[in-house]
């Protein structure tokens, strides 16, 4: 049975993560969305839990795909799920650098191997950072995330400013 790990923040999920997790149920017997938390980066807009909630309202009706949340670095997360390799969406130039590295360091520190995605072409240009701004300021979230959580999310980031 081949499983992928596909990790991220997911603070939140946008359409650019369900265009890999889709594309990746299809290639994998199991893919495990792997919600973690970057050291480098603030705690986070949405909590962990709320981020399990939104993705499995998310990922619901796709065969094989599972969400978890992991503390740690990405390489135990990957052992703990038993998976095969991670996966990573590439959009941009702006992104091969910073992943790239990690996927050196990944290997390096537990031989861990990185499967990329080259993200659809209508969904490079969105991030969880920008959807996180327009949500805040009361924009259209409509095309940015999974048209279920168009309101959840929405509704909470309008709130959280
Ligand atoms: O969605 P993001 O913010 O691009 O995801 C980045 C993430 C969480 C996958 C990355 O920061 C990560 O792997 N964090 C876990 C800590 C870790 O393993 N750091 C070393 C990676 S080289």
């Amino acid at each position: 049975m081949r499983t992928a790990l596909y990790p991220g923040s997911f603070d939140p999920v946008t359409v650019g993560h369900m265009d890999v997790i889709v594309r990746a149920a299809a290639q994998f017997d199991r893919v495990i969305v792997g919600i973690l938390h970057n050291p480098g980066k603030p705690s986070g807009t949405f909590s962990i839990e709320e981020r399990i909630a939104l993705l499995e309202k998310a990922v619901k009706g796709l065969e094989g795909v599972t969400v978890k949340a992991y503390a740690g670095l990405l390489v135990d997360a990957a052992r703990k799920a038993g998976a095969d390799l991670v996966i990573r969406g590439i959009r941009t130039g702006a992104d091969v650098e910073m992943e790239l590295q990690m996927a050196r360091l990944n290997r390096q520190i537990g031989g861990v191997e990185t499967l990329f995605f080259a993200a659809s072409p209508g969904t490079v240009h969105i991030s969880a950072e920008m959807v996180r701004q327009i949500g805040r300021m009361g924009g259209n979230l409509q095309g940015l995330v999974p048209d279920s959580l168009v309101h959840s999310i929405g509704t909470a980031l309008a709130k959280s400013q």
